[in-house]
């Protein structure tokens, strides 16, 4: 499966490699996130200077920004091997052990879903990554002993989607977090000429700036947006990425004028048309759309948000009039007590 986990089958392994490439590989490389750049680049040199490892490194944020991207620019940077991991594969105490006493002096350790390690799991990372050494218990019951072993400097890059579900004292033990933004028009238009350059497709600034307002200020969808309309006009036009190419690859693709895909029009839809505009629960949502909950909100929630369609409360979800006017469904502040409008009366 793709990355994102939309595509099947051989387009899904072309974009997979193609994604690989389009990769920065250098901070000089990446684009927008200037705030974490600059502090991320001071922490490097520092590093360099002092001749030692980084600090243990979180970043967070919603998929798709570029967490994984960067740790492996860090491992650049520094010259440094990454060993690459994620919270869901390292099972057993044991499995994390075994990773630890392989990794060498400066070694770089990327955790992606860090959030979703085991309770004993962390119990082993916690003293590596503070102190670096590792506690083993060598046999059971009451004869059982701990044999505390030192581990060479290493480093932690660890990446999360959630990181209110991170336990206190394992987000406290990263020297640094970051948390990534949604990129800026602008840095998106960026994004994409550079991919299209890297792709030899030819792309017209018109073309790239609306596949860039289309991206929900995300890189890894306007990167399969653009994949998308290359593959549309290589096949339908002349070849080349026009404005009109462009409106029309993604009308092809049901993708509206400021990004909304089938899903997000259904979720908003459902809250609107079936719960009375809110407020309603995720897991009612989740049923009630086909989708799976935790994809709703890290996926599809954050933007929703960000586009003032959507609020979260203590009591559920409400779809604001914002949305009721993108989705041409007339407002009625009556009919929506819950909903935290002005009322006249
Ligand atoms: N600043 C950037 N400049 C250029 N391309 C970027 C940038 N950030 C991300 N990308 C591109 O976007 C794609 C997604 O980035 P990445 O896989 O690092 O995101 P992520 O935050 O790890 O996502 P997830 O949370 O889903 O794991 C990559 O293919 C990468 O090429
Ligand atoms: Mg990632």
């Amino acid at each position: 499966m793709s990355e994102d986990g939309r595509l099947i089958g051989g387009a899904a392994r072309r974009d997979d490699r193609e994604n690989i490439a389009l990769r920065p590989k250098r901070l000089g490389e990446m684009v927008g996130q200037d705030a974490l750049r600059d502090n991320l680049s001071v922490i490097i040199d520092a590093a360099k200077l002092r001749n030692e490892p980084i600090d243990h490194i979180l970043f967070y944020g919603p998929p798709g920004l570029g967490k994984t991207s960067l740790a492996h620019v860090i491992a650049n940077e520094m010259g440094a091997n990454i060993r690459v991991t994620a919270g869901p594969s390292i099972e057993r105490a044991g499995d994390l052990a075994a990773i630890l006493t392989h990794l060498k002096k400066g070694d770089i350790l990327f955790i992606d879903e860090v959030h979703r390690l085991g309770k004993a799991v962390e119990e082993i990372l916690y003293p590596a990554m503070e102190d670096f050494v590792l506690d083993i218990v060598i046999g059971k019951g009451p004869a059982a002993k701990t044999v505390r072993l030192n581990l060479p400097r290493f480093t932690v890059i660890g990446a999360t989607t959630r990181l209110s579900l991170l336990a206190g004292p394992l987000r406290d033990r990263f020297g640094a977090r970051f948390r990534l933004d949604y990129y800026s028009q602008e840095a998106m238009e960026h994004i994409i000429t550079r991919a299209a350059q890297m792709l030899k497709i030819g792309i017209a600034s018109e073309g790239a700036a609306e596949i860039a307002k289309r991206s929900r200020g995300t890189p890894r969808v306007g990167l399969r947006l653009l994949r998308r309309v290359r593959d549309f006009a290589q096949t339908r036009a002349q070849g080349v990425i026009t404005l009109q190419v462009t409106q029309d690859a993604l009308a092809l693709m049901n993708i509206d004028e400021l990004g909304l895909d089938e899903v997000d029009r259904r979720i908003l839809q459902t809250i609107i048309e079936k719960f009375n505009g809110g407020p309603v629960g995720l897991e009612t949502i989740a049923a009630a759309t086909s989708e799976d909950s935790s994809t709703i909100m890290d996926v599809y929630e954050p933007y929703l948000i960000q586009l003032g369609f959507l609020d979260r409360t203590p009591r559920g979800r409400i779809a604001t009039p914002r949305a009721y006017a993108h989705l041409g469904i007339p407002y009625n502040a009556d009919t929506n007590p819950d909903n935290p409008q002005p009322r006249l009366f």
